[in-house]
């Protein structure tokens, strides 16, 4: 059967600011050294404003989405886990961790602690990238009767590390019971200024190995 050909259009975005300039070369291999110097100027700029813009946008794009079983959906799960970490007086990094820990949810589902740990490990410490990245593992030492193999110690393997505690703290109190639909969060709001603060932080390479 013959594929139907699309109908096909042009598209140039406009700038982000109105005095930058594009780089009129539709390949970046004919990009020359000034095309990268003006394109480096104006990334420098664009990431320092817009990208913690687009992360609460993401955020937001997940507001009204339905739940597939849970009592609450996974922006208001994030919404509970951010307002516990915050009523117990945690460092703000830890409560902008817990707002943003399952932002990866619905779109990388089976890798969703390494997605957090990826997106946010720039600009937050080791303990919390670490727990990041591995928060689903923690998370199953609090399922009971799960119906398929799903190994309720499988965290023992880094029993001793020096962030397994936290790990521990976060699976227990903040993640497996936060999806309470009588739960009061604080709105998204209280939150906003919290992650502009985190993601002005001038940005950390990963460490390499653990
Ligand atoms: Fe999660
Ligand atoms: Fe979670």
């Amino acid at each position: 059967m013959a594929i139907e050909e699309p109908v096909r259009r042009a598209a140039k975005s406009r700038l982000y600011k109105p005095d930058w300039k594009h780089i009129e070369k539709g390949a970046t291999e004919d990009f020359v050294r000034a095309d990268w110097e003006l394109l480096n100027a104006q990334r420098k700029e664009f990431y320092a404003e817009y990208q913690v813009e687009a992360v609460l946008k993401m955020m937001e794009t997940f507001r009204e989405e339905p739940s597939f079983g849970y009592q609450v959906n996974n922006y208001h799960h994030m919404l509970q886990s951010a307002t516990k970490v915050w009523l117990d007086r945690h460092e703000e990094e830890d409560v902008v961790v817990a707002l943003l820990h399952d932002i990866g949810f619905i779109i990388a589902p089976s890798r969703h602690g390494a997605f957090a740990a990826e997106f946010l490990g720039p600009y937050v410490s080791d303990r919390n990238r670490w727990m990041l990245e591995r928060h689903q593992v923690f998370g199953d030492h609090h399922v009971k009767e799960y119906p398929s193999l799903l190994d309720p110690n499988g965290r023992d393997k880094w029993r001793g590390h020096e962030h397994f505690d936290w790990g521990a703290e976060f699976a227990e109190k903040y993640d497996q019971g936060a999806v309470d639909a009588k739960f009061e969060s604080a709105p998204i709001e209280f939150f906003v200024p919290m992650v502009r603060r985190v993601f002005a932080r001038k940005p950390h390479p990963k460490p390499i190995g653990e």
